[in-house]
């Protein structure tokens, strides 16, 4: 998989991708990440990006040239299966959008600032509006590193143990069960009996009962969907 993001702030969002499992599957050649400071893009003397809105109003807009000279270069040079713009007001983010994309083979991320993009950036160039959750940032990078995360952690390969993916909250649609490790018993608090069983069956039946008591209590909204 490679992914290209588009942001006037690189420097913010370069670390998580230097580090733990992303870094390891960048290392390993399982995704490919491409920073491009739209910047490098502008056309005038001040390197500018952005400009006041038609109309009136408070806030700059970030402005269709720049964005475009980068996107239609990355196009030129091979086919992308989305264009994803990071946004407050997009699809919000969650296991069955990061599975989806995580089978993609080239994806842009463009990442908002100030007041947004020109709205003929989303009409002309924008496949995807995703938004990580009913909350305001201060740019798109952020959200564009969670949803880099929540993507790259399912490319086959990238975790260590395959099925691990498979056994987190979301994945089957009910939050994770109760895990326990060493010591056995610590202060007197003691690990579940039924886990040192060895009855495979049984154990299994454990979780998925306490997935759903889990899930009941704390999003029974899941249950409803
Ligand atoms: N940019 C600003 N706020 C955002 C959010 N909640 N999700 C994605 N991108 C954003």
């Amino acid at each position: 998989m490679r992914i290209d993001i588009i942001t006037v702030l690189p420097e913010l969002l370069k670390s998580p991708f230097e580090a733990s499992i992303l870094k390891r599957a960048i290392d390993a050649g399982l995704v490919e990440v491409y920073f491009h400071n739209l910047r490098d893009y502008a056309t005038d003397n001040y390197k500018s990006v952005d400009d006041t809105q038609f109309g009136g109003g408070a806030g700059m807009v970030m402005t269709i040239e720049p964005i475009d000279k980068c996107i239609s270069g990355l196009k030129a040079e091979r086919t992308y299966d989305e264009v994803i713009y990071m946004t407050p007001d997009g699809d919000t983010l969650n296991q069955g959008i990061a599975n989806h994309l995580s089978l993609k083979q080239n994806v842009i991320i463009l990442c908002g600032h100030y007041k947004g993009v020109d709205q003929r950036v989303r009409d002309m160039f924008v496949t995807k509006e995703i938004s990580i959750g009913d909350y305001v940032l201060s740019g798109g990078e952020l959200g564009a590193a969670v949803l880099c995360d929540s993507i790259i952690r399912l490319i086959p390969g990238v975790l260590g143990n395959e099925t691990s993916a498979l056994t987190d909250s979301f994945q089957d649609g009910l939050l994770a069960p109760p895990i326990y490790t060493k010591p056995r018993d610590y202060k007197g608090w003691k690990v579940p009996e039924v886990l040192f069983s060895g009855n495979f069956p049984e154990i299994e039946k454990w979780r998925e009962q306490k997935a759903l008591e889990r899930t009941e209590v704390r999003r029974p909204d899941l249950l409803n969907d």
